[in-house]
C-alpha cells in the first residue's frame, strides 16, 4: 500500500525496521536537535517506535504519509507530507548526516512533491522551519517554495513555542527558485580575502561595528553591540543574501583568517552600491581599500553592472579615500543627508564609477 518512488539514483520507500539504526543515528546530530521535534535524548527505542510504529500510523489513518530515502543502499532521512486536508499538506524532512550537501535530499524531495500533487491531489504544500534554519530555508527555496513571511511562536518544540519561517508551493508553481539568493563567494587579491562569514566572527563583529568609529559614522548600527547584536548581524547578513537585498562579505588578511571588516553592495534595483566598514585592527593599513577593491571588481566583473555608487560623510577623511583610491568619481554634494550616530546632520559626498571607467586601463 505504501508506494517506492524512485528516479533511478534516489529512492523513496516504506520505512523497514533496519532503518531504526539509521534514524538513531540522525538523530544524534546535533542539527537534527536543534531543528525539529526529536526526542533528546534519542534512544534506540525512540527510532524503532518511531520506523515500527510512527510511520506506518501515519499511512494507517492517512495523517502523514512518510517515506525512507535510500541511497547507495543507505537509510538517508525521513521525508513526509503531513495530510491537513482540502488538498492542503505540510512538508518535512531530515536527511542522515552521511547525505548531507550531496543534493539527495532535493532529488528526494522532489519525487515526494510530485507524487503528492499527482497521487494525493494537493493543491498547496507549506514549509514551515524555524527561524535560522538556513539549510531547511534553502532546500525549499530550491525546490520552488515561495518564502511568505516569519510566524511568531509557532512551531512547539520540547515545551516551548519557536518562532518560524513559512513558505508555500502551489499546484501550478514552477519547481526552481522563485527568486533570486545572492551568492558571497571567497575572493581575494592584493593580499585581502573576502569570504563568507562564520560563527568564529561574531566576537570581532561586535569589536568592529561597535568601535567609537563606526557608532559615530555609521548610525544604522546597534548600539553599544554584545553577542546577541553580532549574531544578529550575521542572520541579517544570510536574510540579506537569501532575499536578493545585499551582498556582504566578511575581509581578511590572506594569511590570517581573522575578521578585519566587511564590503557589502546593494540596491541592485535601482543604484546599486558599495559599503563598507573595518575592524580597528585593519585601520591604517590600506586594507579596506584593497578589500573594497575586490567588492567593486566583484560588481563590474561578475554581476556586470555598468555603474556603481559611493556615499561617504563629507568629514569622513578615511572613507572618503577608500572610494577616491579605488578610482570612484566625486559626483556631488548631499546637504545634511545622513546623521551620525550621535544625531548631527551630516552631508553626504556621492560617487560613482562607470564600467568603462573600471575596465579603462589605469592601475
Ligand atoms: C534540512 C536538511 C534536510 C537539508 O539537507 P542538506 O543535504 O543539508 O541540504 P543541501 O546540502 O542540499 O543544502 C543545504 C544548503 O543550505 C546551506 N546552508 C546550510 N547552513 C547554512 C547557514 N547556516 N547559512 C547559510 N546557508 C546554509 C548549505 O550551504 C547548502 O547550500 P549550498 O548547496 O548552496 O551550499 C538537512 O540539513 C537536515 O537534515 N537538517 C536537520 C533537520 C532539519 O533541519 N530539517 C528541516 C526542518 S524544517
Amino acid at each position: 500500500m505504501i508506494p517506492t518512488l524512485t528516479d533511478g539514483d534516489v529512492t523513496l520507500r516504506a520505512h523497514r525496521p533496519e532503518d531504526a539504526q539509521g534514524s538513531f543515528e540522525q538523530c544524534q546530530d546535533p542539527s537534527s536537535q536543534r531543528w525539529t521535534t526529536v526526542p533528546v535524548p534519542y534512544s534506540m527505542a525512540d527510532a524503532r517506535t518511531f520506523v515500527e510504529e510512527v510511520c506506518p500510523g501515519g499511512w494507517a489513518d492517512d495523517s502523514e504519509w512518510a517515506f525512507a530515502i535510500e541511497h547507495g543502499g543507505r537509510y538517508g532521512g525521513t521525508i513526509s507530507l503531513r495530510n491537513e486536508g482540502s488538498g492542503r499538506a505540510e512538508i518535512a524532512y531530515g536527511s542522515h548526516p552521511a547525505v548531507r550537501g550531496t543534493g539527495v535530499v532535493e532529488r528526494a524531495l522532489r519525487l515526494l512533491l510530485e507524487w503528492g500533487f499527482a497521487e494525493k491531489g494537493l493543491q498547496t504544500v507549506i514549509w514551515y522551519a524555524h527561524v535560522g534554519n538556513w539549510a531547511s530555508r534553502k532546500v525549499a527555496w530550491r525546490l520552488g517554495f515561495s518564502y511568505d513571511g516569519m510566524v511568531r511562536r509557532w512551531q512547539p518544540q520540547r515545551g516551548e513555542l519557536r518562532d518560524c519561517w513559512v513558505g508555500t508551493l502551489l499546484r501550478d508553481d514552477p519547481r526552481e527558485p522563485a527568486t533570486t539568493w545572492l551568492a558571497n563567494p571567497v575572493v581575494e587579491g592584493d593580499g585581502v580575502r573576502l569570504r563568507p562569514f562564520t560563527e568564529a566572527d561574531v566576537a570581532r563583529v561586535v569589536e568592529g561595528i561597535g568601535d567609537p568609529d563606526t557608532q559615530y559614522w555609521l548610525a544604522f548600527m546597534p548600539r553599544d553591540p554584545g553577542e546577541a547584536e553580532g549574531r544578529q548581524y550575521l542572520e541579517t547578513v544570510q536574510e540579506r543574501l537569501a532575499t536578493g537585498h545585499t551582498i556582504t562579505w566578511a575581509f581578511s588578511a590572506t594569511d590570517d583568517d581573522r575578521l578585519l571588516g566587511a564590503v557589502g553592495l546593494y540596491r541592485f534595483d535601482s543604484e546599486p552600491e558599495i559599503g563598507y566598514w573595518s575592524h580597528p585592527d585593519a585601520r591604517g593599513r590600506g586594507l579596506t581599500t584593497r578589500a573594497a577593491g575586490l567588492g567593486i571588481r566583484y560588481a563590474f566583473e561578475t554581476l556586470g553592472l555598468d555603474r556603481l555608487a559611493g556615499f561617504a560623510s563629507a568629514t569622513n577623511t578615511a572613507s572618503l579615500k577608500v572610494l577616491e583610491t579605488n578610482g570612484l568619481r566625486r559626483a556631488g554634494v548631499l546637504r545634511n543627508a545622513a546623521r551620525t550616530g550621535t544625531g548631527e546632520a551630516v552631508d553626504l559626498v556621492g560617487y560613482d564609477l562607470l564600467a568603462e571607467e573600471w575596465a579603462a586601463p589605469r592601475r
